[in-house]
Order: C-alpha cells, then structure tokens, then sequence
C-alpha cells in the first residue's frame, strides 16, 4: 500500500502573526508548508520543524511579494520541493497609519503594492498547481483581508487594498470553481500581532478598541489560524467565495467604531 502524499501549503506573511500561527497549525496537521516572507526566520514552531535542505515539514523560502520575479521563482522553489501545491495562504501585509491627507501617493502605492497586488502576484504564480484536472476539489486559496474592508474605522490606502482582497477573493471563488478550486477570504478584527502593537500597547486605546468588541477583548493569531486551517481542509469542501469574519462579533455589533 502507498502512503498518500502530504498536501503542501504556501503561505505568505509567515514570519510572524497571523501567517506563522497559520504555518504552525497546518504543519501541525502534518501539512508541508513553505513559509515566505521577506523575513525569514519564521516562527518557532516552523524553525523547529523545517528542514532547508528540503525533506522537512516545512521549507523558510524569503519573498517579496512585491517583486514580479521573486514570487515566481520563490514559487518554482516551492514546486520543486515536492512538486505540487494544494493550499495557498495570502497573509503577507501591512498596515500605514495615515489619514486621507497624510497618505502620499508613495505610500499608497506601497500599501496596494504588497496587500493587494501581492495577493494577486501569488494567486498568479501558484495558478499551474492549483489548476489540475487530478486533484479537481481538493485546493485551497484563503487570502486575509480585514474588517476594514467593511467598515470604515482605518486608513484610506489599508482600506481600498483589503476592500480590494475581498472583492477579489469572490471574482477568484467564481473563475476557479468550475476547476475545483475553492476561494475565500478571513477578515481578523483585532488581533494582537506586530502590525498594530503600538496601538494594542497603549492601555488608553486598547481599553477603547476592546469596548466595541462584543466578546471584550483582542483576538489571538491563534483563533485566526483555526479557521484558516478549517478553510484549508479537506472537510470546507463545499464553502467558496465566502468571507469570514474573526472579529469577536465586532463586525456585526452597533457598537460605536474607534
Ligand atoms: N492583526 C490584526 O489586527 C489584523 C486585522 C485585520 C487584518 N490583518 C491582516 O492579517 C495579515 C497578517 O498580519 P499580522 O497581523 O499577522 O501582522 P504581522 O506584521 O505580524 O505579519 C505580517 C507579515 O507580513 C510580512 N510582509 C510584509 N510585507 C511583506 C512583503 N512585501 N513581502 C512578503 N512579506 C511581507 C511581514 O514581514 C510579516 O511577517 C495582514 O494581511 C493584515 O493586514 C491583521
């Protein structure tokens, strides 16, 4: 008897937050990740498991996912490494703290550069391994965009790009259906991680923040990286080109917005 394959997962933004607790939750499911970001080492737990030369759980590859040429050849890396791709995760972003006046077109540039066209330039590169007549029904593509994307409590440029990751996630769900791919997005509310720890590292904002929240508190990467890994699995078979959102119920609440 052959022993089935394990599935591969890409995932962007590993290094840290939401795509390392990502990376670690699915190669704890004994999916073989490739970690990229444009800092590598990732997390702990993948450090601990990956193998650079390649016959580990997990493979630390640095990408830029603003770079046209880098994610293609970041993802001919992935390909040659067990030469099949069956979970992509588009976490990689960031977040510029700055009003419609502030925002220069450098900055709003950069912010779509990475949170959007990011998103699409994997999407792009990892299309030929998700396409495939044989493994029809069994690939995934979870893209992380943000409550911001449905209302307006951030900035302007990290407002478009993940309103952007949304409405491009339902045009992915749509196009790669009829190939058996599934498509959906995760908008985290707040969730405690590198990007907004100068906030969250305020107690006065913090408290703020935490009374719009109908469960009372900040989300953990953790509980974000539950349902990205449900999304992921075999068992999310029939959920496409839906948007999910881990927020603590803030999104649905007509609690006043920050
Ligand atoms: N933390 C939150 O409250 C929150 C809320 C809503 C959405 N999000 C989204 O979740 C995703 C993950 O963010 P996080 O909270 O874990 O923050 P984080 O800063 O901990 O992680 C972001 C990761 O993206 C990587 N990255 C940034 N630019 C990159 C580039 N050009 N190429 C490759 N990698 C790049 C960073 O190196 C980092 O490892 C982001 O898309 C963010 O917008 C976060």
């Amino acid at each position: 008897m052959t022993t089935p394959q394990a599935r591969v997962a890409v995932v962007t933004g590993a290094a840290s937050g939401i795509g390392a607790a990502i990376a670690d939750q699915l190669i704890a499911a004994g999916v073989h990740v490739a970690l990229l970001d444009k800092n590598v080492p990732a997390s702990p737990a993948a450090v601990r498991r990956s193998d650079v030369s390649g016959h580990g759980d997990a493979m630390l590859v640095p990408c830029d996912v603003r770079d046209d040429l880098g994610v293609a050849s970041a993802i001919d890396r992935v390909g040659t490494w067990r030469n099949r791709i069956d979970v992509v995760v588009n976490a990689a972003g960031v977040l510029v703290r700055s009003d419609i006046a502030a925002t220069t077109p450098q900055t709003w540039q950069d912010v779509l550069d990475i949170n959007l066209t990011g998103t699409f330039r994997v999407v792009q590169a990892t299309l030929p391994y998700l396409v495939d007549p044989a493994t029809a029904g069994t690939k995934r593509l979870i893209n992380i965009g943000s409550g911001a994307a449905d209302r307006g409590y951030a900035y302007p440029a990290y407002t478009a790009s993940k309103g952007g990751v949304v409405a491009m996630t339902r045009q992915m769900a749509a196009e790669l259906a009829p190939h058996g791919v599934t498509v959906n997005a995760i908008n985290p509310g707040f969730v405690r991680t590198a990007i907004n720890d100068d906030a969250w590292s305020d107690s006065e904002v913090r408290t703020r923040w935490e009374k719009t929240i109908p469960l009372g508190r900040m989300g953990r990467a953790e509980e974000v990286a539950a349902v990205a890994c449900f999304l992921a699995s075999p068992s999310a078979s029939y959920v496409t080109g839906q948007t999910i959102a881990v927020d603590g119920g803030r999104g649905s609440s007509a609690a006043t917005p920050v």
